[in-house]
């Protein structure tokens, strides 16, 4: 494994940030983003110095030829560019111009289902002897009417995963929309193609790949019925699925220091670690408990603990608490008006802790979720809030595309741009984005926060703390983050009582300098970070 400065692999060091390019920058004013909107804005992201966000990588969500059916995530080519993002050439410019700022780029693998419209599929419909039948996922009914098994869709909306082919009188299984057909992963030839997949795009530069649900390569061959209390048979079946993962690091291994990281959906955080435990298969798992946390520092802490219980001396952590599938966390959290400062907060846990903090772009803005009128749903699944475009630019300057697009979006900008555009941000110390870069670049100066041991320490109720720290002295950085709706006061650690030095905190209003630990007063959703010793 190649290794930088510091002796950490790339992929531990810093941030890597996800971009989903619909949303990100439109160059050309049709309203949807693309590449070359990205390439005008990496500075953003990285430029080599403290104004920018420092990032280590970018994941770039599905930009692959596709009819959008679930807005890329429905691939009818995975070795070429959609016409709405640009061009192979676009793709290597910004291969380029990325590696030219030190940025990683990760790109997303859409391995457990292709489009309707991919040619693979269409010849597998056309002719139940045809070649590639097989690479789908097809069986007979029940009876009139009756699918093969009891199989729901992960889209609450579709509802059972099978639709019937009148042509050829069967079914064939679709773990999402009817337009993404699953690809049989027990046929040999449907894994040998994708792992040609992983070599074109190694071959054109990138640096790693984003597993889509990566528990779902390997279901029950008998296609089993879901039984409550049984482990699912329709992913994450045993022991095949680590078998088929082990084979996909050993493609990514033929070429130096590349990285899989997996969304392993799976709320069951030992089933997650078993995916990179043993050092052969994932290098990070998304972790999807973490996501699904109350806000309360009791279950953070739990979780925290919980994963470093399980893993294995090697692995580690990749935290998130946002991506396009889900509510933003300043929204998500927003209980009593507290959602800005938590969104402040969650940056810090996500840079502060052991692990590799995943960054949802507009993250760094605090951006809230934006509101979608009902004639302009686009997503089955109600995901389009969180998908709203980035606002670069003040409205009243920039005019109503906020320098995202000189077009019309294709979804609403949040009603917030005016105040939480980047340009104003940029500006501004107290803002959301100057946070996020001085959160970056802290994690540089303080190498303790990106390699240093970690364990939680109480500091009092509704108090998350964890200390950073390379020796048993006790010396390094104390982080802790008040997840109450009121002010609270912190007991110091058992022995760490006494005085540190107050490294930055997430309430502009607090300053700099020497404090003392034992009664420090924290606001509601401040999070500090103390270098101890
Ligand atoms: C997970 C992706 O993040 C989501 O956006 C997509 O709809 C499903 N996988 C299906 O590919």
């Amino acid at each position: 494994m190649a290794e930088r400065a510091g002796g950490q692999p790339w992929w531990q060091r810093g941030a890597i940030y996800q971009i989903y390019p619909r949303s990100f920058a439109d160059s050309d004013g049709d309203g949807i983003g693309d590449l070359r909107g990205i390439v005008d804005h990496l500075d953003h992201l990285n430029d080599g110095t403290p104004a920018s966000l420092g990032v280590e990588a970018i994941w770039l969500s599905p930009f692959y030829r596709s009819p959008m059916a679930d807005f890329g995530y429905d691939v009818a080519d995975y070795c070429d560019v959609d016409p709405i993002f640009g061009t192979l050439a676009d793709f290597d410019r910004l291969v380029v111009e990325a590696h030219r700022r030190d940025i990683k780029v990760v790109v997303d693998f859409v391995p457990n289902h292709s489009s309707d419209q991919h040619a693979w599929f269409a010849a597998a419909r056309a002719a139940r002897d045809d070649p590639r039948r097989d690479w789908y996922v097809w069986r007979d009914g029940g009876g009139p009417g009756r699918p093969p098994n009891n199989w729901r869709s992960e889209f609450a909306a579709v509802g059972r995963a099978w639709t019937f082919d009148a042509a050829s009188g069967q079914w064939y299984l679709h773990s999402f929309l009817p337009e993404q057909p699953d690809l049989n992963w027990d046929n040999p030839e449907v894994e040998a193609a994708m792992h040609d997949v992983l070599r074109f795009w190694c071959e054109r530069g990138v640096d790693g790949f984003r597993i889509d649900v990566a528990q779902k390569l390997a279901k029950d061959p008998q296609l089993r019925d879901v039984r409550p209390g049984e482990p699912p048979p329709n992913e994450d079946w045993q022991p095949t699925i680590h078998e088929r993962l082990r084979r996909l690091r050993a493609v990514v291994d033929e070429y130096p220091d590349r990285m899989l990281v997996g969304e392993v959906y799976l709320l069951d955080l030992q089933r997650v670690i078993a995916y990179i435990n043993s050092g052969d298969e994932l290098h990070l798992a998304h972790n999807f408990t973490f996501l699904h946390l109350p806000w309360d520092a009791a279950a953070f802490r739990a979780s925290i603990d919980g994963f470093e219980a399980l893993a294995a001396q090697a692995a580690w952590p990749a935290w998130f608490l946002a991506n396009h599938d889900h509510p933003r966390v300043a929204s998500r959290f927003d209980a009593d008006g507290q959602g800005p400062a938590r969104a402040r907060a969650v940056l810090l846990m996500l840079y502060a802790l052991r692990g590799t903090p995943f960054v949802y772009q507009g993250e760094e803005l605090g951006l809230p979720d934006a509101e979608i009128p009902p004639d302009r749903v686009v997503d089955v699944d109600g995901r389009d809030p969180e998908r709203a475009p980035i606002p670069w630019r003040a409205p009243s300057q920039a005019g109503p595309g906020a320098g995202f697009t000189t077009g019309e979006p294709w979804l609403p900008i949040t009603r917030a741009a005016e105040e939480l555009n980047a340009e104003r941000q940029g500006s501004d110390d107290a803002s959301t984005l100057t946070l996020t870069r001085r959160l970056a670049w802290l994690r540089r100066d303080q190498p303790v926060l990106a390699t240093g041991e970690q364990r939680t320490v109480d500091a009092g109720d509704d108090l998350l703390a964890w200390l950073r720290s390379d020796d048993d002295d006790g010396a390094g950085v104390l982080a802790i983050v008040n997840f109450a709706a009121q002010p609270r006061a912190v007991a110091a650690p058992p022995g760490l009582a006494g005085h540190g030095t107050l490294l930055l905190s997430t309430d502009p209003a607090r300053d700099d300098g020497a404090l003392t630990l034992d009664g420090l007063r924290l606001a509601a959703g401040e999070g500090v970070l103390i270098r101890i010793g």
